[in-house]
């Protein structure tokens, strides 16, 4: 191509003009061609790629990977604003890692840096596919190239970098400016290298890679089983919305903490990042990988994610909000009966989340959406009031303790068990831990407290075996 034209197409293509949605099905479309001889693509190609793009120029992930091959020119298999797109969200933006994350159908953003490195990683451990690999080298000290790819190389620095106190080592999360069209994301507080999309992407690195060194399969269809399709489908639950538990049951905090160790040792030969552990000891870097391990293993393994209301579409607060007193000292338990069905995907449960707040602000002219949180059946939990907000839940308790709504009608059927679970064994356990609610809390049925069958029979009976149930 003439030198001129390139100016002028680059010139043209500003950012964030004519591009597709930064949503996982544009992906999922962009492998496709790539992985397709049909369209001029080649199988087995995209890791080289992507690491050509951008994925994995960290100095620990270059010493597990080796070299990025040379950048190519744009694939015959691409139109120009799939290029551009695909250039965008692999290009490292070490200062701003979410820039390169895309929205996943159930409602989670995924940065794709850790989670292709996790994949390519995968496919060498394999053996597997058409790559043309150089072994993975044997390094000292022997670590998981992996866990250290996706998540061990920026979970330590982040740690290491945040010793001495000041400032957060993990999150925040962040909102779309359309779930519908998503093209912008942007965090909600001050940034650490381990923003959630981050922290997503690279447990979705870890369990998707793992599964590749069993069984090397074309992307394209491995992220469309693993992400599920559209916005979400109706019928079931995608993979993805387990990979807190899929991460977790690969790397318990024990195994993490001990792969932070060794890629901390690997930083501290290696000549770009020897200054960042210049005059730490082997003792605190044993130090910073507990409390990494510890810290990362809470909020991402044992706590629930919390849809928060930018991701539903949730209208303003009306007036002005009362703050609660932290800790509370109960938990009500409700049941929606209307929506009479469980929501099992983000757009349902979105969708049932818009229309019990118009309810509540419209019909009850309450200030906001009743419930503190609310369940789906999709494997998250919605953010309503919140834990800072009082409620309007449980009328003359309001102030008194959290209201937690599953979205259906459990008079005559249970909630599945991994929406009783998520609240039982997560929700409450990690208030508990985040001060939020007192460890002797107690927890009540909807029904207790007022003339209603909330939460309905069924779901009254099943909560009467949960802990704190008076
Ligand atoms: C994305 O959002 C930021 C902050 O709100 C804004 O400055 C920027 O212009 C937006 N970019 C696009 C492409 O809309
Ligand atoms: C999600 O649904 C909206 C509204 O129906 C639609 O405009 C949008 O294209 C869908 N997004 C995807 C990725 O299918
Ligand atoms: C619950 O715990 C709090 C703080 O630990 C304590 O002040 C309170 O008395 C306890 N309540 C009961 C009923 O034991």
């Amino acid at each position: 191509m003439f030198p001129w034209l390139l100016l002028v197409l680059s010139v043209c293509a500003r950012p964030g003009t004519g591009l597709p949605a930064r949503h996982m099905d544009s992906l999922v479309q962009i492998l496709d061609a790539l992985e397709s001889p049909a369209r001029g693509g080649s199988p087995g190609s995209v890791p080289a790629l992507a690491r050509a793009l951008g994925v994995c120029s960290t100095p620990g992930c270059r010493a597990v990977l080796g070299e990025p091959p040379e950048p190519p020119p744009a694939p015959a298999a691409l139109p120009p604003e799939q290029w551009q797109l695909l250039r965008e969200l692999l290009r490292p933006e070490p200062a701003a890692p979410e820039r390169g994350a895309l929205l996943a159908p159930d409602g989670s953003t995924v940065a794709l840096g850790p989670l292709l490195a996790g994949i390519e990683a995968g496919l060498r451990l394999g053996g597997g596919s058409e790559g043309p690999w150089d072994p993975l080298p044997a390094l000292r000290p022997p670590l998981d190239p992996l866990l250290a790819v996706t998540v061990g190389e920026v979970l330590g620095t982040s740690f290491l970098l945040a010793r001495g106190g000041h400032g957060a080592a993990l999150g925040p999360g962040g909102c779309w400016d359309d779930v519908d069209d998503p093209q912008n994301y942007t965090l909600t507080g001050p940034p650490t290298p381990v923003p959630d999309a981050v922290a997503n992407g690279a447990m979705d690195g870890v369990v998707l890679g793992a599964r590749l060194a069993r069984e090397p399969a074309p992307l394209a269809e491995l992220l469309r089983g693993y992400y599920g399709t559209g916005n979400g489908s109706e019928r079931g639950r995608p993979p993805s919305s387990y990979r807190r538990r899929d991460f977790g049951a690969l790397a318990g905090p024990g195994k993490l903490e001990e792969e932070l160790v060794a890629v901390l040792e690997l930083l501290r030969v290696l000549p770009p990042t020897r200054g960042l552990l210049e005059g730490v000891g082997p003792g605190e870097v044993a130090a910073v990988a507990r409390r990494a391990a510890g810290e990362f293993t809470r909020r991402y393994v044992e706590c629930p994610a919390i849809v928060p209301r930018c991701m539903w579409g949730a209208r303003p607060y009306r007036g002005t909000p009362s703050p609660l007193t932290l800790p509370l000292g109960s938990v009500f338990i409700h049941h929606t009966l209307e929506p009479g069905t469980p929501c099992r995907s983000f757009r349902a449960c979105a969708r049932a989340m818009r229309s019990m707040q118009s309810f509540h602000q419209d019909t009850r002219v309450w200030d906001d959406i009743g419930y503190s949180f609310v369940v789906g059946s999709d494997g998250y939990l919605y953010e309503g009031r919140g834990w800072h907000w009082v409620g309007a839940h449980t009328k003359g308790y309001n102030t008194r303790g959290f209201g937690v709504g599953y979205v259906g009608d459990f008079s005559a059927a249970l909630p599945d068990s991994d929406a009783l679970a998520l609240v039982r064994d997560e929700l409450l356990p990690c208030a508990v831990r985040a001060g939020r609610i007192l460890g002797n809390y107690t927890l009540h049925g909807h029904r207790q407290l007022g003339r209603t069958d909330c939460p309905g029979n069924a779901l009254f009976q099943e909560i009467q075996g949960w802990p704190g149930f008076q």
